[in-house]
């Protein structure tokens, strides 16, 4: 199984993210997820088998099955002849997306206090301008999720920003909008988890301009962009064991990395540990079997 840490089509190119590569199609976009995995923002060299897929596929579940809730960037993977079909092991990484203008705002919404909103209410009671109850433990759910953007920064961490800040990024009226499309789409989500065992205690959405339309873009709903929890490991009072890059993340903490690039090397071990990981929250999710 090939892993895929760099991807070069002979298309124009757009732009190159931490994971993924875009390329121009005409007027649209050609998304490939590659297989390269980032923590703390940066990007390590070794790539996690079949990541890409998985981010793929498990978001293009989620597009289908929030289809109602919200217009998304999606369109059919038709190719242009000189790639008539791209290699397999590219095709599954693959989404053919309109061009949108990104919001320079993440739209993330927050079912428990975890992460960064855990860091920020211990320290202010608050998240993102939110005030919360007092004594909430680490892990508890809120009582209800709470809409808590951060700014989108080009290089270095994102920051948490309350809605004043927000309204001066993208305006009072994409604000609302979003504000309560990414909560609706978290609602609707997060009841499908459940039904599967698994909690989403938080995610972050990206929306984006297009045709004078806010849409859903992006990747949406993956181990990557969300906090899953499994029901039966969850705990108030701990950091609960996730399907996301907590399994990574933990790891680095016991090597005494100092964050900053280049990254070390992940024991084999770890990679395919992580790589179990993202295809386990696949299946869990979508309820198929991940083709390997
Ligand atoms: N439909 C779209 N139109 C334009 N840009 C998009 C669209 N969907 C996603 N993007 C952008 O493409 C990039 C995805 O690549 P990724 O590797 O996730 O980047 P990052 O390192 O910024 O997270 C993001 O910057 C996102 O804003
Ligand atoms: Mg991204």
């Amino acid at each position: 199984m090939q892993v895929i840490t760099k991807t070069e089509l002979p298309l124009k190119k757009f732009s190159s993210g931490k994971v993924r590569d875009t390329y121009e199609l005409g007027e649209d976009l050609l998304m490939v997820a590659s297989d390269r995995l980032s923590a703390f923002d940066v990007v390590f060299s070794q790539g996690i088998p079949y990541k890409g897929a998985v981010l793929t596929e498990l978001s293009l579940f989620w597009f289908d099955l929030l289809k109602g809730v919200t217009k998304n960037h999606l369109l059919p993977l038709d190719l242009p002849s000189n790639l008539a079909r791209l290699p397999i092991s590219l095709e599954r990484r693959a989404m053919r997306v309109v061009k949108a203008k990104p919001l320079a705002m993440e739209c993330i919404v927050r079912g428990y206090v975890a992460g960064s909103g855990w860091k920020d209410y211990q320290k202010s009671g608050m998240i993102c301008g939110h005030q919360l109850p007092a004594g909430l433990k680490q892990a508890q759910q809120l009582p209800q999720p709470i809409f808590t953007p951060s700014t989108k920064a080009t290089s270095g961490h994102d920051e948490n920003i309350n809605r004043q800040a927000g309204e001066k990024l993208v305006g009072k009226d994409v604000y609302d909008e979003v504000e309560e499309k990414a909560i609706s789409i978290y609602e609707h989500a997060s009841k499908h988890a459940k039904s599967k065992g698994i909690i989403l205690a938080d995610t972050k959405f990206e929306f984006g301009l297009y045709q004078d339309e806010v849409i859903l873009i992006d990747e949406v709903l993956t181990p990557d962009s969300s906090r899953y929890w499994p029901v039966a490991q969850y705990q108030e009072g701990i950091s609960p064991p996730s399907f996301d890059k907590q399994f990574v993340r933990d790891y680095l903490e016991t090597t005494g990395w100092d964050k900053k690039p280049p990254a070390p090397a992940l024991p084999q071990e770890i990679i395919s540990k992580t790589s179990e990981k993202y295809i386990e929250a696949y299946e869990r999710i979508s309820g198929k079997k991940f083709v390997r």
